[in-house]
């Protein structure tokens, strides 16, 4: 087993909650030095999406601007609504900077979340954030991309609901990995590390 696989395997397991815990922590990548934080440098790539609005999107139409990026899915009971709504209040106390960033919310259940969906879900939430779903075969494809934690759980009446990542991820211009922020993570430290990622510090 090779290290880099371990190190993929030790942020996987770390940054995996469930919808339910609510309690995520990405302290492990923030304590490694910067040689590991290298290995985790390959998190991201290409991506082919369409908006609620039914446009295609990919890597390339949000490269030159550094981006923060939520994966979740609209029947969230906890993590993701509590996730866009502090992600709102962030891009408030960004002001003008907050146009130098693209805040992307991605669907990890687009059986469920289509784009019409998508969009009456994200219209309760302020700060320009983006939603984007798309066909199965490409949300997973970038899930694995970007190495997000998904696991469909059935449940006992039937439905279904979906464990995911509860980080929001920070890529820079280039769409390479710098960072995230933890579920619940304090405002101060969110917009901190926001403001660092435009370099408007
Ligand atoms: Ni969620």
């Amino acid at each position: 087993m090779s290290l880099k696989f371990v190190r993929y395997i030790a942020w996987a397991s770390v940054v995996a909650v469930t919808c339910f815990v609510g309690t995520a922590s990405v302290l492990w990548y923030q304590k490694q030095p910067q040689s590991q934080a290298a290995a985790v440098a390959s998190i991201g790539g290409d991506f082919s999406l369409v908006t609620t609005d039914g446009v295609a999107v990919n890597e390339a139409t949000y490269l030159g601007k550094p981006r923060a990026m939520f994966f979740g899915f609209t029947h969230c009971p906890e993590v993701c609504p509590t996730t866009l709504y502090e992600a709102s209040n962030w891009m408030k106390a960004l002001g003008d900077d907050a146009e130098k960033l693209s805040f992307l919310f991605v669907s990890v259940d687009p059986e469920r979340d289509n784009p019409e969906v998508l969009k009456e879900y994200m219209s309760a939430f302020e700060g320009g954030i983006v939603g984007l779903t798309g066909d199965p075969g490409d949300v997973s494809a970038m899930v694995k991309a970007y190495r997000v934690y998904v696991r469909k759980v059935e449940l006992e009446d039937g439905d279904y609901t979906v464990d995911h990542t509860a980080a929001v991820y920070l890529m820079d211009k280039n769409g390479d990995f710098v960072g995230s922020i933890n579920f619940n993570e304090d405002q101060d430290s969110a917009v901190k590390k926001l403001r660092n990622l435009v370099g408007a510090s």
